[in-house]
């Protein structure tokens, strides 16, 4: 990769030059929903890109998780955070904790699972730093929703299931701790 490499938050006016992740439910909301979704303070979405193509984007919006729906996760969650708190959590002290969604996260074909760049990574990454460093609200985890072939990349990303309830579905929710850097 020779090109320098901007990061650039979407804007009104952001030219969308060509992209491809292969997946069109996520290129086409690149190109046809995330400039509506944000003047509707929907989403926000984020781009990289270099002076010729855009190589990856996502986006994030607010979430929570809720400890009503951690089932079988739920003692050792608190249990977690307890510990990363450095004191106890009483019993229904918490019902939910705040948490940024990444609501949608693409890299651009020939850049994806690339061991020189590993973009996928750097984004959660900075989204870590962005939201640790002069957090506007409190904000402790980080959600998505994993297609089921992404997986393997959030796992490797420090994320964890919510739930088993939703282990036969489509996607599945999993988050990870904003601290954990
Ligand atoms: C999933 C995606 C965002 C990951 O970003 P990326 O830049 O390709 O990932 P990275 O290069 O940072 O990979 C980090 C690690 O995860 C692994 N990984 C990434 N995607 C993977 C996948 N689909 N399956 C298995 N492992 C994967 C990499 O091999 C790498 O492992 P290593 O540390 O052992 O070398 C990207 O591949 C993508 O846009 N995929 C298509 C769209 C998509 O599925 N989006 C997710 C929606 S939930």
């Amino acid at each position: 990769m020779t090109n320098e490499l901007f990061l650039r938050r979407l804007r009104d006016n952001t030219e969308l030059k060509s992209f491809d992740c292969v997946n069109s439910e996520l290129n086409d909301f690149l190109f046809s929903d995330a400039k509506k979704h944000q003047e509707e303070c929907i989403a926000q979405t984020y781009l990289i890109v270099s002076n010729e193509e855009i190589l990856a984007y996502w986006c994030y919006l607010n979430d929570k998780i809720s400890v009503s729906d951690m089932n079988g996760n739920r003692e050792s969650f608190i249990k977690r955070i307890a510990s990363r708190l450095g004191r106890e959590i009483k019993d229904k002290e918490y019902e939910s904790f705040p948490a940024v969604k990444i609501g949608r996260i693409a890299i651009t074909a020939k850049y994806q699972r690339s061991k020189d760049i590993r973009l996928g990574t750097y984004i959660i990454n900075y989204t870590k730093q962005l939201f640790v460093s002069n957090n506007r609200t409190g904000c402790r985890f980080i959600t998505v929703d994993a297609f089921r072939e992404a997986i393997p990349f959030y796992l490797k990303n420090g994320f964890e299931f919510i739930s088993s309830r939703d282990r036969k579905s489509e996607t599945r929710q999993m988050y990870c701790d904003l601290l954990q850097l």
